[in-house]
């Protein structure tokens, strides 16, 4: 084969890793929980070539962020040979849409695949963890779990097909500093840190009892919890790490209000201004009639729970 093309979905944590228990192999510090989003894609077609090299939408990304990732390609697929990969996204790239989720599982699929076609989802998951620890996710379609310092993510069996994330895009701009740095400050500078892994793993647990039983009442304060206390160590960190705007306050704002009228719908973000809201289908049309009209200016996605990667 000369080249292989796949296509991922970003994964969206319901609950959130932040922080890693080992810097070097990438291993997350907390238990995260997520949903695959159907309707974002990235399609990433790799072919052996002279050198190491990444295009993201046409342009050719910085190498030191790539090089970790395929030197441990080659590691464990025991070839020395050197990547060339295109990658497109459907939707803004590192702006907090769980872009380098997608973009590293389906770079990591195509590599390994290119050199051995039975290798293994799970080393797959492994080997895209050294790019972004989202993307171990990100190999498996639906609901998947990333437990604390483990090196691959295991996909759970469970649907909930009703299930609709709803993504505010406040703002299509890249975020000013990247996940990568803001988790390693929090991690070396804020006092909440140590308070966030303590209370981590029972929210984590308690969370995969909810997707489990299709209990969004009881996941929704869990999913607030999560994020919320993921930004308190962004704000206590020294520089401390904003990335919310005043239109991210404003979709909080209406999801409450939302509830106070009695339509479910729970928030959550990542490491950017977006706002990602989850409410069951029945309740869709009337969730987005009224974010659209308190946010006329605001972009809104719609997305079911997603596949396995296509390759
Ligand atoms: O995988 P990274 O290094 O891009 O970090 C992802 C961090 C969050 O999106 C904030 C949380 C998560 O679990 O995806």
């Amino acid at each position: 084969m000369k080249s292989l093309t796949v296509e991922t979905s970003p994964s969206l944590a319901l609950i959130k890793y932040w922080g890693k228990s080992d810097t070097i192999r990438n291993l997350p510090a907390t238990s995260s929980l997520a949903v695959s989003l159907d309707s974002l894609r990235t399609r990433t077609t790799v072919s052996i070539a002279k050198e190491d090299q990444v295009y993201i939408n046409e342009e050719l990304a910085p190498a030191e962020r790539f090089q970790t990732f395929f030197d441990n390609l080659r590691k464990v697929t025991g070839s020395t040979a050197r990547f060339s990969a295109h990658s497109t996204a459907n939707f803004p790239v590192a702006a907090g849409l769980a872009s380098s989720s997608s973009g590293f599982a389906a770079l990591a699929l195509a590599g390994a695949r290119l050199i051995d076609p039975d290798i293994s989802q799970e080393t797959v998951s492994a080997l895209a963890r050294f790019g972004s620890a989202s993307a171990a996710r990100s190999l498996f379609g639906g609901f998947t779990v990333l437990k604390r310092h483990h090196e691959s993510s295991q996909p759970l069996s469970i649907e909930w097909p009703e299930l609709r994330v709803i993504i505010g895009i406040v703002t299509a701009q890249s975020k000013p500093v990247s996940s990568r740095l803001a988790m390693e400050r929090a991690r070396e500078t804020s006092p909440f840190y140590s308070c966030w892994l303590e209370e981590a793993e029972s929210v984590f647990s308690r969370s995969l009892q909810a997707v489990q039983n299709h209990d969004l009442s009881t996941l929704g304060p869990l999913m607030r919890k999560s994020y919320l206390s993921m930004f308190s160590t962004m704000l206590t960190s020294t520089p401390p790490t904003f990335y919310w705007m005043p239109e991210s306050t404003g979709l909080i704002r209406s999801c409450e209000e939302l509830r106070n009228s009695g339509i479910e719908v729970w928030e959550t973000m990542d490491a950017g201004p977006q706002v990602k809201m989850i409410c069951m289908d029945k309740d869709l049309e009337t969730t987005l009639k009224y974010l659209k009209s308190a946010h006329p200016r605001i972009e809104f996605l719609v997305s079911r729970v997603g596949g396995a990667p296509k390759v």
